[in-house]
């Protein structure tokens, strides 16, 4: 990250957010005017609230001091009073020297954790109205003119995990998007351990250098899949469990259906597993379907207009309480007296419409971060059509996710793929059922996803035909890097 210099720097952040570890980091000491320190020197120690004021009135004195020098001045306060922080940018303004705002995005939870270890911790009132203050005032800095910068903690660094988070920067695996491979499980072990399963599963996925997992989101078994009486767990409890036995992979939903639960449950599930994977979560979403499930849950399922009216309201509805500041929320679709959602997810958090309707498309392309649809040559017509539609709405194409569903049979060598095509393809004619799943080995498979790739196609969820056990999930090596 590469910041003006010379500037005013003005942190901003809770307790324990990590100001000073990140001012320390890049600044020479004398560049930083702390108040803490300031209590330090005028007080008993830095956390004497008694020495504030006098502490205050050196650190405005300091501020005026070296700013009128055009010295680089870094402040570091909790960053939360409008009047001192005018007062600090007008000076800045005065000599003509950028003023920045550093916000600490730091989840609530590593802030309280880290309070917690301290000699003295805050309250735990008080930080909790530190990081609400430091919320309504990140919504506050680009209209006061600063430039703003947010820094993300890394969560695994926070744990003080520094083997783990090591191992995490240093792997050529390492993925930190969802543009790649992902692995998208469908059918389940009826027999077992189902966490060793998934475990095994996703282990052998990060191994493979694959960017993610993904799970559907079914209350019963769907046909396409398997039968009705075969297992298909929660995604969101799974995923929750994954999320303890995974370190690099993206982990969502391809997709949930509006109609299951009220966009804000969703929303909090999805926060919370980003949070617990230090941002590794995404959420697909659609409309939803299939009938019969709906019904046998005791869910409405409405028409689909109105399913599709659901849709842009539950994404609308996510990004409100992902964003920052916990302030009313006034949409277009929704409106919400507050935005009060802890922890906060790590970064932005994808969310990918599923669908290839043309109302779906467009609403992927002006609500959503993505779109899924499959990998045949009418869902590549789509990608191209969603790519387009991001076009009109003014977006960045490189900020949003083509994804595509594929259904790939994989086999060693030319023996095997015919094989694993007699033994899955049921009453489906041999070359027709290849065909549907480009049966072939692992390069050519890479091969043709990179065909897709040149298509403007960012990520394949891939649900191989027949996939049972972890090595068929390393058999899919070869294509996690079709996406460069
Ligand atoms: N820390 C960490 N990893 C980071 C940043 C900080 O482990 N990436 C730890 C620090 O070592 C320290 C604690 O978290 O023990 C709090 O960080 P600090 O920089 O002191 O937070 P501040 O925001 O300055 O907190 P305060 O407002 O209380 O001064
Ligand atoms: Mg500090």
């Amino acid at each position: 990250m590469s910041l003006p210099d010379p500037a005013l720097v003005v942190l901003v952040g809770a307790s324990g957010s990590g100001k000073s570890t990140w001012a320390a980091s890049r600044y020479r000491a004398d560049e930083v005017v702390s108040s803490d320190a300031l209590r330090g020197v005028v007080g008993s120690g830095e956390h004497d609230l008694d020495a504030s004021a006098d502490a205050f009135s050196l650190l405005e004195q300091v501020v005026a001091a070296r700013l009128g020098r055009r010295l680089t001045t870094v402040v570091d306060t909790l960053g939360t009073d409008p009047a001192r922080r005018r007062g600090w940018r007008d000076a800045a303004r005065a000599v003509g020297l950028p003023a920045v705002a550093v916000f600490l995005d730091t989840p609530a939870g590593v802030c309280r954790s880290r309070n917690a270890a301290r000699d003295r911790p805050v309250p735990s009132r008080v930080l909790t109205s530190q990081l609400a203050s430091v919320a309504a005032t990140v919504d506050l800095l680009e209209a006061e003119g600063w430039q703003v910068v947010r820094v993300a903690t890394d969560e695994r660094a926070a744990t003080g995990d520094a083997a783990e988070s090591a191992r995490a920067s240093t792997s050529p695996a390492q993925h930190e998007d969802l543009r790649g491979v992902v692995l998208q499980l469908s059918r389940f072990p009826a027999e077992g351990d189902l966490l060793a399963w998934l475990r095994d599963m996703a282990g052998a996925a990060e191994e493979a250098g694959l960017a993610g997992l993904a799970l559907m989101d079914h209350l019963i078994q769907i046909p396409q899949v398997g039968r009705a009486w075969d297992p298909i767990p929660e995604p969101w409890v799974t995923l929750g469990a994954l999320a303890a036995s995974t370190s690099r992979l993206q982990l969502g939903t391809l997709v949930t259906p509006v109609t299951f639960r009220a966009p804000g449950i969703t929303a909090k599930a999805v926060a919370t597993l980003s949070a617990l994977t230090g941002g590794r979560a995404f959420v697909g979403v659609g409309a939803g379907w299939w009938e019969r499930e709906h019904t046998a849950y005791g869910l409405g399922f409405p028409s689909a207009r109105a399913r599709l009216d659901a849709l842009e309201q539950g994404i609308e509805t996510m990004k409100a309480l992902w964003a920052p500041g916990t302030k009313p929320y006034a949409g277009r679709r929704v409106s919400l007296p507050e935005t009060t959602s802890y922890p906060r997810p790590v970064g932005d958090i994808p969310v990918i419409v599923g669908g290839g309707g043309d109302r779906t498309l467009r609403i992927a392309a002006r609500l959503g971060d993505g779109c899924n649809v499959p990998s045949d040559e009418a869902g590549l017509a789509k990608v191209a059509r969603y790519l387009a539609l991001v076009a009109e709405t003014g977006r960045d194409r490189s900020t949003v996710h083509a994804t595509v569903l594929d259904l790939p049979l994989v086999g060693r060598d030319r023996d095997d793929v015919w094989s694993r095509v007699e033994r899955h393809r049921g009453p489906t004619a041999a070359a027709a059922f290849a065909a549907r799943h480009h049966a072939g080995t692992s390069t050519e498979h890479a091969a043709r996803l990179a065909g897709l790739a040149d298509l403007g196609v960012t990520t394949a969820f891939v649900a191989p035909v027949g996939l049972d056990g972890p090595d068929d999930v390393l058999a899919l090596a070869p294509l996690a890097t079709a996406f460069g």
